[in-house]
């Protein structure tokens, strides 16, 4: 293994430190390189890999978060978000109308709190774009993370953008809480899937030390190395390796608890707050509980990982446990995601004040 400074970066304060590691380069394989070789597979796998540039595509609750902890760990971050669907004729070639989604997620992120970035400033590593404009940026990429909405085809068309562009070795990774890495990459071919994997963080990124490493059935083993020891003594997470299997791990086990949670409290007649100060410090869990924690994800979103899993664990016993009450449905038709909109189960404000 060997590590070289950045040149490209001058940061001269405590932040450097972070730089100075976010640029750390792996030698990846010591094994005998055929240079020669047109095998895509030897040439990749002996690459020296670097982790100058990243692109954190999706800029919501998660992709903000995974841009900032990046920035915060001196690699330069492309923050690319859709083109917004209701553009207005004479906004339709306004460059900040068409950022706007990408824009919004980075306003978010400084604006929450408990802050997302280690410093204000680090803030200054993240551009931003949008999925039409700014695509071939991604050709500049090392690492490229995949943040989007929890929708299988929507990722799987993006992977299939992402193949012909991105360089040879960059690493492409999904964020996904649970859709098989499987089907995210079929269809794509050997060189995408040796560089393939899922990389899943939890929300707050900044705050919370998991990080599941999924590898896919064809990731280089190199390439799992690599990004397991970037996100340990770089990002400073904990690493914990799940198999290609609905939810992995942490979801598997946290969202069939909300879901149940949900359905128990309609059946029993118990009210929010009751269950919150149940499953809170008083059971030794996080203070955010259970419905303060959907509201910190997502309803939405828990709502696309419970009905993800429902579809593929045809054979458990306890599959009904991942049928989301009739309520969250509603919540859900009148954006009442939770933290996101600012209402969900509780009123969240993202100012400080
Ligand atoms: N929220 C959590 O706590 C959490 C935790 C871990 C993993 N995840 C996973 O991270 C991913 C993103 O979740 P999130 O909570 O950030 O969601 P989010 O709803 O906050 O953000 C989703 C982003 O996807 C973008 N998007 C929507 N349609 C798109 C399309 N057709 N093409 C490209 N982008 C599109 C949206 O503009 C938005 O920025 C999901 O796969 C989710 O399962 C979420």
């Amino acid at each position: 293994m060997s590590r070289a400074g950045p040149s490209e970066f001058n940061i001269p304060d405590a932040a450097g430190v972070y730089a100075f590691m976010g640029a750390i380069a792996f030698q990846a394989s010591s094994k005998a390189v055929d240079m020669n070789s047109s095998n895509a597979y030897l040439q990749e796998d002996t690459m020296i890999r670097k982790i100058r540039q990243a692109a954190v595509i999706g800029s919501g609750v998660m992709g903000g978060g995974i841009a900032a902890l990046l920035a915060s760990a001196g690699v330069k971050t492309l923050l690319l978000d859709i083109v917004p669907f209701d553009l207005k004729e004479e906004e339709k070639n306004d460059p900040a109308a068409r950022n706007r989604i990408a824009k919004t997620g980075l306003d978010t992120v400084i604006m929450t709190q408990p802050a997302l970035l280690m410093q204000p400033k680090d803030v200054d590593r993240i551009r931003i774009g949008n999925l039409e404009d700014d695509f071939d940026k991604l050709a500049e990429c090392d690492w490229i993370v995949e943040v989007v909405v929890e929708n299988l085809k929507i990722k799987q068309d993006l992977f299939k953008r992402i193949e012909p562009v991105r360089k040879a070795g960059a690493i492409v990774s999904s964020n996904t809480s649970g859709i098989p890495l499987k089907q995210m990459s079929e269809g794509r071919g050997a060189a995408f899937k040796q560089n393939f994997l899922g990389t899943h963080f939890f929300n707050p990124v900044r705050y919370m030390k998991l990080l599941e490493i999924i590898p896919g059935a064809e990731t280089l083993p190199e390439v799992l190395a690599f990004m397991a020891d970037f996100g340990e003594r770089i990002l400073g997470k904990g690493i914990v390796w799940a198999k290609d299997t609905p939810n992995f791990v942490g979801n598997r086990i946290g969202v069939q608890g909300m879901i149940k949670a949900m359905q128990l409290m309609v059946e029993m007649g118990v009210s929010i707050p009751e269950v919150d100060a149940l499953f809170g410090p008083a059971m030794g869990r996080p203070k955010t509980a259970m419905f303060k924690t959907a509201d910190l994800v997502g309803l939405d979103t828990m709502a696309h990982v419970a009905k993800n899993t429902y579809d593929l664990v045809t054979e458990d016993e306890s599959r009904a446990d991942f049928i989301a009450p009739e309520f969250i449905g509603k919540m859900i038709a009148a954006k009442m995601l939770g933290k996101k909109t600012k209402v969900g189960f509780y009123k969240t404000d993202l100012t400080p004040e």
